[in-house]
């Protein structure tokens, strides 16, 4: 049996999405590669220790292994930059130098391959060489209160009295970078936890942002400074090296909209670009990612151009289902939710006929466009098909026929994936 769905084709309209790119932004020095030590870190010598991870480690007090364009260590480096803490107390060193994340050496000092991580000093006396059985630490958080504890004397505090400092600092590290993957993470790492899709991934994430907002006062780099106030804390270190990431990734999400939405809300705009471009060791620390970002993920490894919605776009010609969609072609909508319309087939081949097909085509033209970053959009399309194949009112008796017609030789007539429930008669035995 042929499908033929809607006989009426329309003049192709091309949105061509526009690939996000970085304008105004000065680069004062370049970083080799991502994964591999660079002219920011400090450079290892190697000293004659006993065992293991020792031989190859420089001397100083404590090694933070992390990267440039580390988005959580970056605040135990803005706490280091900040505080003047030498190289001899504190050596930053990539996880390259004991052969990457993923290596038995590095293992040693952090089980699950994790970045940042801080080796602690050993006692003088041998036979409580470590802190507790501990030889290092991990989490950026932990970290970076170790290193405000030890160096407490040396610097600001980054603790005011201000309660705030904890909270943001807290809120960041419980629900805004828990979903920051949805910014870079490939399709075959997705969904994101809570998460079905990117979208509302990304739209958790600014939401997330405008509670942090919703925290701050009218001054913020303005007559206070910092987020906290005149004093830079543990909320500032935290959150900036979030802030460079949002600035840098949401516009491309946004940049084939006629009127994108800013970034960052309000204040954390003010309070960013006042930072950004006002106090040196933040500075220096946007430097860093971007350097990195720009330099090493976009421009060499072409990170983003398998990101749907920041390099992936979905730019194949309007249909006649966006006219039905916008209301231009008047259609018989027998069930709707957020993501899918369902309408009767104007050429009916059975007498129960509906379409289902996603509002948001999101390069699904046909079946065959389709990854993994379709999988809850297919899931909940074959869910309402299932409903509606059972809707007597509809005039489906007892079963249907649900098929997509797939690509030319499939006899795919509108190139937006859609799904057809046919019902009210018993189907034919053979297909075709
Ligand atoms: C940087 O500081 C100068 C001088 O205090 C000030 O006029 C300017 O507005 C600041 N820039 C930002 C982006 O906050
Ligand atoms: C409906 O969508 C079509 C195709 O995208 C577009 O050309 C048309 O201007 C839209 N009409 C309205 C009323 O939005």
């Amino acid at each position: 049996m042929t499908m033929t769905a809607i006989g009426l084709l329309i003049a192709a309209v091309a949105a061509v999405g526009n690939l996000g790119s970085v304008s105004g932004f000065h680069l004062p020095h370049r970083i080799s590669k991502y994964k591999t030590s660079s002219s920011h870190l400090a450079m290892a010598t190697t000293t004659e220790s006993s065992s293991n991870n020792d031989n190859i480690l420089p001397n100083a007090d404590h090694i933070l292994f992390d990267v440039p364009v580390s988005n959580n260590g970056a605040r135990c480096r803005i706490i280091l930059y900040k505080k003047g803490i030498s190289n001899e107390q504190v050596t930053i060193l990539s996880p390259a130098h004991l052969g990457g994340l993923k290596s038995e050496e590095y293992k040693k000092l952090s089980p699950l391959g994790l970045m940042p991580c801080l080796t602690l000093p050993k006692h003088e006396n041998p036979s409580q060489q470590y802190h507790g059985g501990l030889s290092s630490l991990v989490e950026s958080d932990t970290i970076a209160r170790y290193l405000l504890s030890k160096y407490a004397t040396i610097g600001p505090s980054f603790q005011p009295e201000n309660p705030k400092s904890n909270l943001i600092a807290r809120m960041h590290d419980m629900y805004l970078t828990t979903i920051q993957g949805c910014l870079y993470k490939p399709a075959s790492r997705l969904p994101l936890g809570d998460y079905p899709d990117r979208k509302s991934a990304i739209e958790a994430y600014r939401k997330n942002w405008n509670i942090i907002e919703s925290f701050l006062t009218d001054d913020v780099a303005e007559d206070a400074t910092y987020l906290c106030g005149k004093e830079v804390s543990l909320a500032d270190a935290t959150l900036f090296p979030s802030a460079v990431f949002a600035t840098y990734m949401l516009p491309k999400f946004d940049s084939d909209l006629d009127h994108p939405e800013p970034p960052l809300p309000p204040k954390l705009t003010r309070w960013f670009d006042h930072l950004r471009i006002n106090d040196s060791t933040f500075t220096k620390v946007y430097d860093e990612i971007m350097d990195t970002m720009v330099n090493s993920w976009e421009n060499t490894n072409h990170r983003w151009d398998s990101i749907r919605g920041a390099g992936v776009r979905d730019t194949a010609p309007s249909t006649i289902f966006d006219l039905i969609l916008n209301g231009s072609i008047p259609a018989t909508i027998v069930r709707e939710n957020e993501h899918i319309l369902a309408f009767k087939d104007i050429n009916p081949l059975a007498p129960a006929h509906i379409l289902l097909i996603p509002k948001d085509r999101n390069g699904l033209t046909s079946l065959r466009q389709s990854t993994e970053e379709h999988i809850h959009i297919l899931g909940q399309l074959l869910v309402m098909a299932g409903e509606i194949a059972k809707d007597t009112s509809l005039g489906f008796g007892d079963g249907a026929r649900i098929v997509i017609n797939d690509g030319k030789d499939g006899g795919q007539e509108v190139q937006h994936l859609h799904v057809h429930v046919l019902g009210g008669r018993q189907m034919e035995s053979t297909f075709g």
